[in-house]
């Protein structure tokens, strides 16, 4: 499977997220503990007439981060300004944005893993004490100067917590860990979506796409334009459990929610490496997959249903794995999982 280049489509996709992207706690469901307690502190902040602590947030891709930072630079009344780790290339972009940013208003960096150690220890002081410390001049002569910022609230959100620094993770306030919806929580959530897409889809339909959207609400949000797309081609005026049968088993999405590339990845492993264990690098080469990829959108949710385990020695397929393709696993590899 070759890597798929940004197309007009991924785009269009993307504004029809924008579209239908929750605005408010209400709009905003599940995640019930993590809501209560954002809310607790945005509550204390505006009571106190503070800025709000940083906040961070992660979680595989899909379940609300970016969202979730839009809503709280809502009900906090202030100004979002939004950027990633990777396009913050040198300290000077960051001092550009920090410099123009006005009292209370929200910096959220995306993929805050991804910031480069110079960039990182620019933020460190902006984030404690709300200044940054600038170099002026080169050698023996250069001095440093240090600059105040209006107080702001930088919230970062990432997919791999683990690549995130002690010194930066401590510069955080709160830290919220997202969560895989519920079946019902996405049904709640595909209504929603489609009531503004102006699309007629019965409770049971709902239910029966939740639950091959892999827990992940940018998932059931996708599946559910590609199901109103299927309808519209073929006339039916209502959605219902037959149609979304029919448009997801074309589409090839399974009823575990694991769609062709999935499958790919769990039938490379058993076919080319006996089931693993396979290394990250080696499985990434297999698959034609870049190994973030694996590690952020394909591995969380084949580990979360059961397909996938991490090992020390690297990546093994589930005996759930084997029976999805009606396969055995080699007597050699069955010992060693015994061991396992
Ligand atoms: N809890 C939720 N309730 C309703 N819609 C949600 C929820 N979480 C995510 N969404 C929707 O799913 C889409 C993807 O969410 P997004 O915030 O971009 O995820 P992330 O930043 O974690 O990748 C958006 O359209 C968003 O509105
Ligand atoms: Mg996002």
């Amino acid at each position: 499977m070759a890597k798929k280049p940004q197309t007009q489509k991924d785009t269009e996709e993307e504004k029809l997220y924008q579209s239908l992207r929750a605005g408010t706690w209400g709009e905003f469901k599940g995640q019930e503990k993590l809501k209560k307690s954002l809310q607790i502190s945005l509550d204390a902040a505006r009571k106190r007439g503070d800025v709000l602590e940083h906040v961070m947030l992660y979680g595989p891709p899909g379940l609300g981060k970016t969202t979730l930072a839009h809503i709280i630079a809502k009900e906090m009344n202030v100004n979002i300004n939004t950027t990633s780790g990777p396009a913050l290339e040198r300290a000077g972009d960051l001092a550009s944005i920090l410099t123009n940013l006005e009292q209370g208003d929200i910096l959220f960096i995306d993929e805050i893993h991804r910031l480069n150690k110079v960039v990182e220890e620019t933020l460190y002081p902006a984030m404690e004490d709300f200044a940054l410390d600038i170099v002026l001049g080169k050698g023996p002569g250069a001095r440093t100067v240090r600059l105040e910022l209006k107080p702001f609230t930088l919230v970062g959100a990432t997919t791999q917590a683990g690549k995130i620094s002690s010194p930066l993770r401590d510069r955080f306030g709160v830290v919220h860990r997202m969560e895989f919806y519920k079946d019902g929580e996405l049904a709640e959530i595909v209504i929603q979506a489609a009531e503004k897409m102006s699309v007629d889809i019965n409770k049971k339909a709902a239910l029966d796409l939740a639950s091959r959207s892999r827990k992940t609400a940018r998932i059931a949000l996708k599946l559910l334009k590609r199901v109103r797309d299927f309808a519209e081609v073929y006339s039916h005026s209502v959605i219902d459990e037959v149609v979304i049968k029919k448009a997801l088993d074309m589409l090839e999405v399974d009823e575990y929610g694991l769609d062709a590339n999935d499958r790919m990845v769990l039938e490379v492993m058993i076919d080319k490496h006996d089931g693993g264990p396979v290394g990250l690098s080696t499985l990434s080469a297999s698959v034609a997959e870049d190994i973030a990829t694996i590690e952020d959108v394909y591995e969380p949710f084949l580990m979360r249903a059961g397909f996938l385990k991490r090992t020390p020695q690297g990546r093994v397929v589930t005996q759930k794995a084997y029976e999805l393709f009606g396969k055995s696993p080699k007597n050699k590899k069955s010992d060693q999982e015994s061991l396992l």
